[in-house]
């Protein structure tokens, strides 16, 4: 960063999740990624420079040797001017999504984390006059603890994220219960994966964004304001999966569209890395304990029809159906 030259005005709120929000700059590929607190938490400007330099630690020492280098960025932490951070706060106060201002970005330390924006980034040269297409899935713990420490015996049957679900439409924080299961998106089984995308796609809460030159196309901004229309998702789409079929639309189109999507992820994290470490979701070698979890409607109409997804794994072959 160069630190005379920041002015707030090239910069736009992108998005914040539980403990960070980010803003993109207009032009350039990148986003700051700044820390946020709730309004009476005191952190002092070392205590935050720490925080920051642990998350860049751990991207360059731990993650990027599990998933190599050309799929972990874990950027740099950078020291701002402060007038900077002051008048960037308030000219973005006012996208910020309600349900998540009860924290304050952190405006007093000046330090923030300063990263690639993954929304605008450009993998293929040749590819450079076609828009850019970002998936961003947040899956979740996809595995079911075996460990006799854990008592409750729920807890052997029923994964964390399914059972969060039933909590958080119990206390009114989504409306309905998602039917994705992070089990069966890390299964390798290319119908559960399908299973479990679309389910991302029918009900996305805050696991899955779509987003198109840096721009939400389809998820959740804010609880309140979805932005999760199919027929506007696959008007999107259409240009990549189909370019030459101008004319066809209508919900024959957008289903084909949504499938051609969910087959294209589900390929990708099939698919090898640079590593051979990354996104290899081989059935065989997964953790101990179930690999199925009970709550997900896909592993519940299958044990209806009798089919084996127990905790061995898949002794017999799935049949070919999608509930739902
Ligand atoms: N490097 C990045 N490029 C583009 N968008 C990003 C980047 N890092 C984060 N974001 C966006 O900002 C959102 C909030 O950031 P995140 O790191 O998930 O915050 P939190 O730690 O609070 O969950 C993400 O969901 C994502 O959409
Ligand atoms: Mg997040
Ligand atoms: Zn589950």
């Amino acid at each position: 960063m160069e630190e005379g030259k920041m002015d707030e005005n090239e910069w736009g709120y992108h998005g914040e999740g539980n403990k960070s929000l980010v803003v993109a700059h207009a032009q350039r590929c990148v986003v700051l990624r700044f820390l946020k607190f709730p309004p009476n938490r005191k952190k002092t400007s070392e205590e935050i420079f720490q925080h920051l330099q642990n998350i860049v630690d751990f991207g360059k020492n731990v993650m990027k040797e599990f998933l190599g280098e050309n799929y972990v960025h874990y950027g740099e932490v950078v020291q701002l001017p402060l007038e900077f951070v002051k008048q960037l706060c308030l000219k973005i106060q006012s996208e910020r999504p309600e349900s998540r201002c009860d924290k304050d970005l952190d405006t007093l330390s000046g330090y923030a984390m300063c990263l690639p924006n993954l929304t605008r980034l450009q993998t293929y040269r040749f590819a450079e006059h076609r828009p850019i297409l970002c998936v961003e899935i947040k899956p979740k713990c996809g595995f079911i603890p075996f460990s006799s420490d854990v008592t409750h015996e729920m807890k052997h049957k029923v994964c964390r994220y399914c059972m969060h679900q039933h909590l958080k439409v119990a206390t009114g924080k989504w409306k309905q219960i998602s039917k994705y299961c992070p089990l069966d998106l890390y299964s390798g089984n290319k119908q559960r994966m399908h299973f479990a995308l679309k389910s991302l796609l029918q009900e996305a809460q805050n696991n899955l964004k779509i987003f198109k030159n840096g721009e939400l196309i389809y998820g959740c901004k804010d609880a309140r304001s979805p932005v999760a229309d199919w027929s506007e998702l696959a008007h999107h789409l259409k240009p990549f999966f189909f370019p030459s079929n101008g004319l066809a639309s209508g919900p024959h189109c957008t289903r084909a569209v949504i499938r051609e999507l969910v087959h294209v992820i589900t390929r990708v994290l099939l698919s090898g890395s640079d590593k051979g470490r990354a996104g290899t979701l081989s059935p065989g070698l997964g953790p101990q304990g179930p690999r199925v979890c009970e709550a997900s409607p896909f592993s519940r109409s299958l044990r209806c029809q009798g089919a084996d997804v127990g905790p061995a794994g898949h002794r017999r072959p799935l049949p070919s159906v999608q509930p739902g």
